[in-house]
């Protein structure tokens, strides 16, 4: 076991939103580390995308402190669905549960792709350079050149899930 990891996981609960209050509160923990943290504009990050995504919340639980947020969104027209703006609190990294979002949202496209009686489901993550190693550990591969995204560096990654 990685010695670095914590041993204690704080109890906690995902979610899909079902409130505009649930809504603000994946808002609020996006713009704290995608904003406060990493630098990103915060013009950009709520976007043309988040009333036809699904938000899952991570939370604490009893508390119901928001600590982590993904959404999945089915690309209009592209048969393709994408993953985006995966955040944990800093304070609640190395705890797996960027890896429990990431496997809530799979089951989640799971069940979406094999209602459209799908046999394989592809989704896509605009990944930033220093993570393309945790994306790898869920078979996720890179797919063409970096680009920029939002001025920094990013790296298409992309699962072809069977279903
Ligand atoms: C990305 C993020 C959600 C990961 O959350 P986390 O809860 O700390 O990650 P986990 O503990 O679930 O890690 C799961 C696995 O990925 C590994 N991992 C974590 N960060 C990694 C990295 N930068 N590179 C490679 N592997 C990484 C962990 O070691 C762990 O491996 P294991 O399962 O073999 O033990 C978190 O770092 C974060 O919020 N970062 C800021 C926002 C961000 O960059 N989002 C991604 C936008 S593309």
């Amino acid at each position: 076991m990685d010695p670095s990891r914590p041993t204690t996981i704080p109890p906690h609960e995902i979610v899909v939103i079902q409130t505009p209050e649930e809504r603000q509160q994946c808002y609020d923990v996006r713009i704290n580390v995608f904003h406060t943290e990493q630098k990103f504009p915060l013009e950009t990050e709520i976007d043309e995308f988040e009333e036809l995504a699904t938000h899952f919340l991570l939370r604490l639980i009893p508390s119901k402190t928001p600590i982590g947020t993904i959404r999945v969104y089915k690309a209009p027209g592209g048969g393709y669905y994408k993953l985006s703006r995966l955040a944990v609190l800093k304070d609640y990294r190395s705890y797996r549960f960027g890896r429990e979002l990431v496997l809530a949202l799979h089951d989640w496209v799971r069940t979406d792709a094999l209602k459209a009686s799908q046999s394989v489901a592809e989704i896509v993550s605009h990944s930033q350079l220093y993570i393309k190693g945790f994306y790898a550990k869920f078979g996720y591969e890179a797919e063409g050149a970096e680009f920029d995204e939002d001025g920094d560096p990013h790296q298409k990654m992309v699962l072809r899930l069977p279903l």
